[in-house]
């Protein structure tokens, strides 16, 4: 795989005006205070409620996905529609609150909504474009016999995303996390979402599962190799094009993989400074640094790259084995959003 020829799938800007559309109808207008800060973080306005065109909205992977498998096992892209834009806004919801969680003051280039509004606004801005999305996937268009099935599983997905978020704060004042622990954790934390944004994009095209659970697989590695990428672009991304702060994920002591697999493989000094650092209260820059010149020394880095493309691979081999059973088109632009993804920038 070429890092350097991998293009970004057309379907990444296909459904973006579907999903728009669903998802300005499921946010409410009144109370103003309330829903602009979610309008704002969903890139619709600006701080003070003016509309802006352009402001950075996310990559709508979830609903990609979701759309996606629908037009692949041959339902029209619309019977996806609420499920897709319900993800979008648990996903959102799930964004509001990582950053309270993580101290982050950037998300796509702009103000996080806690660093503008507080904690404490932030908190119900985050349960509020939750509890939009759940009750527009339990009165919205899917046959009512699915609705409830719906409902379930995007619960159930972003129960599972709570107890992997819990874990990652509790990963933080930890030291050792053996690579299974933080797999276990990330499969939670990111994985679950993704893989329900198959699940149901599945569902809304009344899919009878026949494929020994490929499609699923699919999900399952690409939420890995997805959250890795993520990891290694907090470390070593450009912020500019992440919009994201760089370096906070050592600041705050997280697990990320290549933390993990320095832990593993430093000895000596490397270690020393790596159980000094993760022992006291707080990193100081200068331990930051030595952080950062322990993961360089021990190129944990390209090793971490290295899952990305071994998860990949494996999403790659499940599209692989389910591809007869999909539509063409369709199943080209899966594989191309997985060989994108692992080289993602942002
Ligand atoms: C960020 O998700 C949080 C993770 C699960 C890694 P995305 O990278 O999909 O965020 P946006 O929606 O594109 O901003
Ligand atoms: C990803 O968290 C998981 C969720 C948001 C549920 P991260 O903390 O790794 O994601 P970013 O890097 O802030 O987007
Ligand atoms: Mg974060
Ligand atoms: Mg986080």
């Amino acid at each position: 795989m070429d890092a350097a020829t991998v293009r970004p799938p057309e379907a990444l800007e296909k459904y973006r005006s579907v999903l728009d559309e669903t998802m300005r109808a499921i946010v409410p207008q009144e109370p103003r205070g309330l829903y602009d800060m979610l309008r704002y973080h969903l890139g619709w306005v600006d701080e003070k409620g003016a509309p802006v065109e352009g402001a950075s909205a996310g990559k709508a992977l979830r609903p990609t996905l979701c759309f996606l498998t629908c037009e692949a096992l041959g339902a029209p892209c619309a019977h996806a529609a609420t499920a897709a834009a319900t993800l979008e806004l648990v996903h959102n919801f799930s964004l509001v609150h990582d950053d309270i969680q993580d101290g982050d003051k950037e998300r796509r280039g702009r103000p996080t909504v806690w660093s503008l509004w507080g904690v404490g606004r932030g908190v119900w801005a985050g349960n509020a474009m939750r509890v939009v999305a759940d009750r527009a996937l339990a009165s919205g268009s899917p046959p009512m016999a699915q609705r409830k099935q719906a409902a379930l599983l995007l619960t159930r997905a972003y129960l599972e995303m709570i107890e992997g978020q819990y874990q990652d704060l509790e990963f933080e004042g930890r030291g050792e996390i053996t690579t299974g622990e933080y797999l276990e954790m990330i499969s939670r934390k990111t994985g679950a979402l993704i893989l329900c944004a198959v699940e149901l994009g599945a569902m809304a095209a009344e899919w009878d599962g026949r494929d020994g659970g490929a499609l699923r697989l699919w999900g399952i590695h690409l939420g890995r190799a997805f959250q890795v990428r993520d990891d290694i672009l907090g470390i070593w991304g450009n912020p500019t094009v992440t919009g994201k702060p760089i370096g906070n994920d050592i600041r705050r002591k997280k697990k990320t993989f290549p933390v993990v697999l320095a832990y593993e493989r430093a000895q000596g000094a490397a270690k020393h400074a790596l159980l000094e650092a993760y022992g006291s209260p707080e990193l100081s820059e200068a331990q930051v640094e030595r952080v950062l010149d322990v993961l360089e020394e021990l190129e944990v880095g390209t090793a971490s790259q290295a899952l990305v493309e071994r998860e990949t691979e494996q999403a790659l081999e499940s599209l692989q084995r389910v591809g007869p059973l999909l539509f063409p088109w369709a199943h080209g632009q899966m594989v191309q959003l997985t060989e994108f993804l692992a080289h993602r920038d942002r």
